[in-house]
């Protein structure tokens, strides 16, 4: 096919190495300007030991900080008010987010509530967003998410129930630090959905409506990397091997998306997270094998270069024949990982299955698709991965 026209923007300076958590200070300063930081973060991260040694090298550096640290799992429109009134009261000149995606995106609302007046609900879609948002700086400590590159914040609207996506260039971090060791203490399940993920990630920029040349080569790149070391990193979680090339593979996943798009994964497991609450990681985990199943047919060429890629599939293979081995090894990794049944969630009840399907067409990368998908489909799919049936 012919190459359409799309644009590139490289807004996010990415410093990747292990231990950068004590020489955070130093990054930040030759990177933004300003002494005043406002951290985000949330308690696990704070249990963890995640923030003292990036607090003790901002001091070292002679910044000023203060902490907010009450971002949740799906992070909601009040806690990003609460911290966007934080912001405003205490005008940082920096924003640094220490924490998963939930903490990054919360950063990302609460930069863009501190110069923006409202509510973060006005800002929903794209192109609201006015004027430049406080310098962002973002500290992964998952490698799954890729929000630490990407554009966009997915909050929470706690009133509608509904997961709202701002997006915006201006909302992407100034700069990226990228430590590995942050993620050797994650447990199996949690290294298990954040990877998956960011596979999701990956497939969805790469067979989505809005790929181009540039994020399709991220998005091959990150999966390689992911399918070889998810299983090894959740086996073994302070390989170091494993753990860098996850915190790549995470990274370009994230770049690739952000460039093009996520499609019905994302918004099925949207559409559960909005209103169970369901972490993310798992919610796009359990339905990757079903939507990829139910989208092979549609771009056959594209999945089995995926297939390929991820080398599951032999040579003279059909490119019909390797999509297939694809959609049969997710299945596979998903066992493999440890990765929950949709119909083991405790709290997901039959009859909101209709909400759920039409909040998943609903949501704005649903055009994005490589198959065109109807709310009924969509509604066939959450059949099927409830009965653990392909489609
Ligand atoms: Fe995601």
């Amino acid at each position: 096919m012919m190459i359409s026209t799309f644009s590139f923007d490289l807004p996010t300076r990415i410093v990747f190495a292990d231990n950068l958590l004590s020489n955070a200070g130093e990054w930040i300063k030759s990177t933004v300007p300003g002494r005043k930081a406002m951290m985000v973060t949330d308690p696990g991260i704070r249990a963890a030991g995640l923030l003292e040694p990036v607090l003790a090298s901002l001091a070292q550096e002679g910044f000023e900080t203060v902490v907010f640290d009450q971002v949740s799992a799906n992070p909601k429109d009040v806690d990003c008010q609460a911290g966007g009134d934080l912001a405003r009261e205490w005008n940082p000149e920096v924003i640094v987010a220490v924490g998963g995606g939930s903490v990054i995106d919360s950063a990302k609302a609460i930069a863009l509530l501190h110069t923006h007046p409202g509510t973060i609900r006005q800002y929903e879609g794209r192109g609201k967003v006015t004027k430049d948002v406080t310098p962002l700086v973002a500290i992964p400590t998952t490698a799954g998410t890729g929000s630490e590159v990407t554009r966009s914040a997915v909050i929470t609207d706690t009133e509608r129930q509904f997961k709202m996506t701002v997006k915006d260039v201006k909302l992407a971090p100034k700069l990226a630090l990228v430590d590995p060791v942050t993620t050797y203490s994650l447990p199996q399940s949690l290294t298990a959905a954040t990877g998956m993920d960011a596979f999701v990630h990956a497939i969805e920029a790469y067979t989505c409506r809005l790929a181009n040349p540039v994020s399709d080569g991220l998005a091959l790149a990150a999966m390689e990397r992911i399918w070889r070391y998810l299983p090894i990193a959740v086996r073994e979680g302070g390989n170091q091997e494993a753990r860098r090339e996850m915190m790549v593979g995470s990274l370009m996943a994230g770049m690739a998306f952000s460039h093009a798009d996520v499609a019905s994964v994302h918004c099925m497991a949207e559409a559960l997270g909005g209103l169970y609450d369901t972490p993310h990681g798992v919610a796009n985990s359990m339905f990757l094998p079903y939507v990829t199943a139910f989208n092979a047919a549609a771009d056959p060429i594209k999945h089995a270069r995926v297939a390929r890629i991820c080398g599951l599939a032999s040579e003279g293979m059909s490119d019909e024949e390797a999509s297939d081995r694809l959609v049969e090894a997710l299945f596979g990794l998903s066992e493999e990982i440890g990765i929950p049944r949709f119909s083991s969630l405790s709290y997901v009840r039959h009859e909101d299955f209709d909400t759920l399907a039409e909040a998943s067409f609903q949501n704005g990368s649903t055009p994005s698709n490589c198959r065109t998908i109807t709310a009924q489909e969509y509604r066939q799919l959450f059949e099927a991965a409830y009965a653990g049936r392909k489609p």
